[in-house]
């Protein structure tokens, strides 16, 4: 429409139509001004919704430490800032967006007004080249051009507005997987031999390390057990296992394979994970357990269950295996939560196993039902396990004693009971007593 109106106008008058085109510059100068505005605001109208969820996400999900501290009206206010912030931007963004329209407008009656005063003028003195039927023409068709021409510039600011949240979509998009299978990355269906792990170092901020240079190895079907005091670096020396992070020094090594050359998939295929915080989907037990496996019959679910002392419980909800266990598993105990943990590895019967105990203690009765499903998780794997419970440290061939990022003491219990000091020490204090 633009196109064939502008040429219309300009075929019936190129003097009149040029004239009214002056304001043009005004109006596109204008147009891309207010989408530049538009596209500024966009994006921190995103960030600020970010804001809100981010504030929402976290007290909602921490509400019993809000209430126990009694902070409600702090949480409350914090909601309400970060919304008005919001709020604030939305109304900035939709002022400057609703600016155009009227500015628009009055550009173009503007123009509409001097060209019918100076033509009208020369028509009625009888002194112009276009008689008074091509001029009504000229002016209607000049009225008709300004929809589309508005609609155009409404593109324009839509187009801005779309390229700024684009623009934080394809951020995340874009972001580069830093742990990625090689192209001639090897697929292992089998754990024959053994684990090493070669002067492995290891930091998550530059300057201060994690690990340092730790060397040692497990053999098939051994369970090496890891103690040491909170903080020292044990749940990080094993998420480097499954590459959850990758070392920055120093390899590790499955039956002689570095594992950074292995396929992710078959190297974590190998592994049954128990991390320390137990984490449930919201979702039913049964989903739960069975989390990753398809089409697993229900018995083989029942009897990983029963393996690791969780059928009992589960079969006294009234919904059974079909009860939902809330977000992240609130509706069931700690100690319920870590036995449907422990299924869902016996699920799996992985051929080694990660196990990050829990430093949460249970009662005498639930303690010794989650010792009984280790046990049983731990048969005829090999494990690496983090140990928090001296049960679980008598199991092992050998203990290494992690402190601040190195080992500083390894054997036997028996062994390190009369030589390591620090073993001892932890053992006075930590595992004697359970
Ligand atoms: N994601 C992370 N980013 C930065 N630093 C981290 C991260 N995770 C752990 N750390 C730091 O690394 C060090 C070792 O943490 P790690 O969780 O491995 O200790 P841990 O031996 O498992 O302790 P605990 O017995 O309490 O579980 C700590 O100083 C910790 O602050
Ligand atoms: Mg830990």
């Amino acid at each position: 429409m633009v196109l064939l109106l502008s040429s219309f106008l300009l075929i019936i008058s190129w003097k009149l139509t040029l004239s009214a085109m002056i304001v043009l510059p005004i109006v596109f100068g204008f147009i891309y001004f207010i989408g530049k505005k538009l596209r500024k605001y966009s994006k921190r109208s995103q960030q600020r919704m970010e804001d809100v969820n981010s504030v929402l996400e976290e007290s909602i999900s921490n509400i019993r430490i809000v209430k126990a501290f009694s902070m409600e009206n702090f949480e409350i206010n914090k909601f309400l800032d970060a919304t008005k912030r919001y709020y604030n931007s939305l109304l900035r963004m939709t002022r400057i967006r609703h600016l155009a329209s009227p500015i628009n407008d009055t550009l173009a009656t503007i123009a509409g007004v001097i060209i019918l005063y100076f033509a009208g003028k020369n028509i009625i003195g009888g002194s112009g080249e276009l008689d008074a039927g091509d001029f009504l023409t000229f002016v209607l068709a000049m009225f008709s051009l300004i929809k589309p021409v508005k609609s155009l510039s409404q593109i324009h600011i839509k187009i801005q507005e779309g390229m700024a949240a684009a623009e934080r979509i394809f951020e995340v998009i874009d972001t580069e997987e830093k742990i990625i299978d090689s192209p001639d990355a090897l697929q292992i269906a089998n754990f024959e031999n053994k684990i090493e792990y070669i002067n492995i170092s290891f930091s998550y901020n530059i300057n201060e390390p994690v690990l340092k240079n730790i060397s040692f190895e497990i053999n098939k079907g051994e369970v090496l057990a890891i103690v040491g005091p909170s903080g020292g670096g044990k749940s990080t020396l094993l998420d480097l296992f499954p590459r959850f992070y990758t070392p920055t020094g120093g390899s590790i090594l499955l039956d002689g394979n570095d594992i950074s050359g292995i396929k992710l998939s078959s190297l974590r295929g190998l592994m049954g994970i128990v991390t320390q915080e137990t984490l449930l989907f919201n979702d039913t037990i049964k989903n739960n357990i069975a989390y990753g496996m398809d089409d697993i019959e229900e018995n083989k679910i029942i009897e990983a269950a029963e393996m690791a002392n969780a059928h009992k419980f589960i079969s006294e909800f009234e919904n059974g295996y079909k009860t939902p266990v809330g977000n992240r598993g609130v509706m069931l105990s700690g100690g319920q939560r870590q036995r449907i943990a422990i299924a869902r590895a016996l699920l799996k019967n992985p051929q080694i196993l990660l196990f990050d105990e829990a430093t949460s203690a249970l009662d005498t009765e639930s303690e010794q039902l989650v010792q009984e499903a280790i046990n049983r998780l731990m048969k005829n794997r090999t494990s690496l396990v983090i140990a928090h419970r001296l049960s679980t440290i008598k199991k092992a061939d050998r203990i290494l004693v992690i402190d601040k990022g190195a080992i500083v003491e390894s054997g036997s219990h028996d062994q390190l009971v009369n030589n390591g000091s620090l073993y001892n020490k932890l053992y006075r204090m930590q595992f004697q007593d359970s």
